[in-house]
């Protein structure tokens, strides 16, 4: 992209400039040009900085639309896109968007969270982490579940750092947004069609196939969210063990039922209870991620999927969960911490073959969360 394209941009969107190099802004909502938002440390706050009109607004995203190769105008009247700095924008307008162009940017940071991070905030305890270390090692097949910015994809950047060095990982992504830190990554990245041009359109499906023929130790979907899900099933049923993806659901049981869900979409002629037993069967491990309404984003549970019963019904069961003991009342943070529950998981054994650095011991809950332990279950 030009510069001089690059600063006509700047200067469009020179409203919300301080939003954008402000690093502790971390998403940016625009609700017309006159009420935007942002999110700073997981809270949302309204902002002064206003747009002059909604013309000035909609030119602004006619050409960031421009800069990424793309077009909003009536006949498209949305926008999915990433801009060169790795940040992700969406775009609607009017009349489609009753209060004018709505925008929200999540910022793209260059610090990705790792590991220490995540125990640092609080979303996962010092035990959770090295459990789901120790999972990454034996390559548990691992869907990441959770809400919209609820931290998924953090999650599975974070977890697909954590994988054995000497492995092939090949990543499939609508929008290129994991940085997974290993020596032998992939990365694939599907293209949108526009038959006016003649480009057609890549999916995930498309990149599956071709990352199956590409001899991957393990895949990762950035995002299942269409029948790409029966691919990614199959992959982890057929030697690569230790593939991952996310998935939006609310819970561990929900996220079973959601991709068994996308699995269906496609023209598949498996039926419907034969796609819930692959689900049981190839799933093993769920790490739900969840915002809280203090803005805290945790790992509410790490559960592991061990199969359907015979009324259908998936069996899972919960290894860590996330528990809120109070709230600071000057603050409204939730108090809490991730703790063991009790149940060890049917592959313990495979700790111990390994030799891996995790005692049963520490499935075992500490004595204050049991009460709450029960009225959770
Ligand atoms: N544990 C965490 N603590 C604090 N902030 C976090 C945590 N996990 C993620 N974030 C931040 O929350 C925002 C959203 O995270 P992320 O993109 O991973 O969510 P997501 O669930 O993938 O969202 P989407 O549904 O839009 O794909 C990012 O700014 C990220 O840096
Ligand atoms: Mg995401």
């Amino acid at each position: 992209m030009s510069s001089v394209f690059q600063d006509a941009i700047a200067n469009l969107l020179s409203p919300i400039g301080d939003l954008l190099k402000d690093p502790a802004v971390s998403e940016i909502m625009i609700n017309g040009p006159h009420q935007i938002f942002v999110e700073k440390k997981g809270l949302v706050y309204r902002v002064p900085n206003k747009f002059a009109d909604d013309e000035s607004l909609m030119a602004s995203m006619r050409a960031v639309a421009q800069s990424v190769g793309r077009v909003i105008d009536s006949d498209n009247p949305r926008l999915d896109a990433r801009l060169p700095d790795g940040s992700r924008i969406a775009v609607v307008i009017p009349p489609m968007a009753k209060a004018g162009t709505t925008v929200a940017i999540r910022k793209f940071s260059e610090e990705k969270l790792g590991l220490k991070d995540l125990i640092n905030f609080g979303s996962l305890s010092p035990d959770g982490a090295r459990f789901l270390d120790c999972c990454m090692y034996l390559g548990r097949n691992t869907l990441v579940s959770g809400g919209t910015g609820s931290g998924k994809t953090t999650m599975l950047n974070v977890l697909g750092g954590r994988m054995p060095k000497n492995q092939r990982l090949l990543v499939i992504e609508d929008a290129a947004e994991l940085q997974i830190k290993a020596e032998h990554v992939v990365s694939f990245e599907t293209r949108k069609g526009n038959p006016e041009r003649g480009i057609k359109a890549v999916s995930i499906r498309d990149l599956m196939e071709s990352a199956l023929r590409l001899r991957p130790d393990r895949i990762i979907v950035g995002e299942v969210r269409g029948p790409e899900a029966l691919d990614l099933l199959n992959a982890m049923g057929t030697g690569h063990d230790g593939s991952m993806g996310t998935v939006h659901a609310n819970s561990p049981v929900d996220a079973c039922t959601r991709l068994e869900t996308l699995c269906l979409m496609g023209e598949t002629k498996i039926p419907p209870d034969a796609i819930r037993r692959m689900v049981g069967s190839a799933l093993q491990l769920i790490v739900q991620c969840t915002r809280y309404h203090d803005g805290g984003r945790r790992t509410s549970h790490i559960s592991e999927v061990l199969g359907v019963d015979e009324h259908g019904r998936y069996v899972v069961r919960d290894i860590f969960r996330w528990m809120q003991t109070g709230k600071d009342p000057e603050t409204g943070k939730f108090i809490g911490e991730m703790v063991a529950t009790g149940y060890v998981p049917s592959f313990f054994d495979e700790f111990v073959a390994n030799k891996l650095p995790f005692p049963k011991a520490n499935f075992k809950p500490p004595e204050w969360a049991m009460p709450l332990l029960k009225k959770a279950a």
